[in-house]
């Protein structure tokens, strides 16, 4: 139980959404009679001793914004022991009893080590637009990269369309195909490549050539960032197709912008879980959502898993195209 203080930090890639969990893990300590502690700029910061005590005024006006008012950061340094000890005597010298880490797998795994190494009691929030965070189907800021994403693959097909060209689309998502999957089908695209599903090229120019001569006018290609090198295969899909090709890398476009009303709603509950479960004593979990409920993972089990790729979607795509 803890009495006095907690701290909350954001880590790894910003993602949107950020500043709704982070609010809701302050203003939930608060009304609970906890001091809460911003940490800036991730891990970085923790080790840098760049902690400010918030207050309610601290996070207002900032659930309709994109980023991350903390500032986040990847940090060499925390993958020491070192590292990780000059972070957490930063901590103790304030009285902070607990930690909300809201990141991805990486920023994750890091607060693993620290509550592993020193018993610091750790609550994780899954931040990464990626989704894909093992043990839950959300996380925070994924709603909005795909919408972002969505209407990039909206005003592309108008272009493709007009100039019968091929459109790669190449999304981010690290490791996992999750965006790409996601925004091909929701985009209407033809393919889907992602990493976790392999392809043929020759068939896809195949089938593309003939569909092309059949009078097709456009076509749009979603490739995962982590599944292959979208400019390198733009220039092979060109030369074996004969048709004209384009390929654009939306790039850190996909990570900014005014979180939507799902990425808004979800993580102002899980900070608001987050922040009740580190004050009653819980440590090493991690809260997500499964089917649409609040579930909790327990953090060495998010973080020593991989999530896979709902073979459903997979289907879908291709049923689809
Ligand atoms: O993890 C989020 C993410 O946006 C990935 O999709 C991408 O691979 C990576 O971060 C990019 O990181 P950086 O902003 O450090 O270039």
């Amino acid at each position: 139980m803890i009495k006095k203080a907690i701290a909350v930090m954001t880590s790894g890639g910003d993602a949107p959404g950020m500043n709704a969990a982070a609010r809701a893990v302050v203003r939930t300590a608060l009304h609970e009679g906890v001091d809460v502690y911003g940490i800036h700029n991730g891990y970085k910061g923790m080790i840098a001793d760049d902690i400010q005590q918030l207050n309610s005024r601290s996070v207002s006006d900032l659930i309709q914004r994109g980023g991350t008012f903390l500032g986040t950061a990847r940090s060499k340094e925390f993958k020491t022991p070192e590292g990780r000890r000059k972070g957490f005597e930063n901590l103790q010298k304030r009285g902070i009893e607990g930690l909300v880490i809201i990141g991805g797998d990486g920023s994750l795994t890091g607060g693993s080590l620290m509550s592993k190494e020193f018993g610091i009691p750790i609550v994780g929030l899954p931040g990464t637009i990626d989704n894909d965070v093992w043990g839950t189907d959300y996380t925070i800021g994924a709603d909005t990269a795909a919408n972002t994403i969505v209407e990039a693959i909206n005003k592309l097909r108008d272009t493709a369309s007009a100039h019968r060209r091929i459109m790669i689309v190449e999304v981010m998502g690290h490791k996992s195909g999750w965006l790409a999957m996601t925004t091909g089908i929701a985009g209407g695209a033809e393919y889907v490549l992602v990493p976790e599903v392999k392809f043929d090229l020759d068939d896809m120019c195949h089938e593309l050539k003939e569909a092309y001569e059949r009078g097709k006018r456009y076509s749009i290609l979603v490739v995962a960032e982590g599944a292959c090198d979208a400019i390198g295969l733009g220039a092979v899909v060109e030369e074996k197709t004969g048709i004209d090709t384009r390929v654009s890398v939306l790039g850190h476009i996909q990570r900014g912008g005014s979180p939507t009303v799902e990425d808004r709603m979800k993580a102002s509950m899980l900070g608001e879980k987050a922040a009740l479960a580190i004050i009653s004593g819980a440590t090493n979990v991690v809260f997500g959502f499964d089917a649409g409920k609040v579930v909790s993972i327990n953090l060495f089990d998010a973080v020593n898993n991989q999530k896979t790729l709902d073979p459903e979607l997979v289907r879908l795509a291709r049923v689809l195209a």
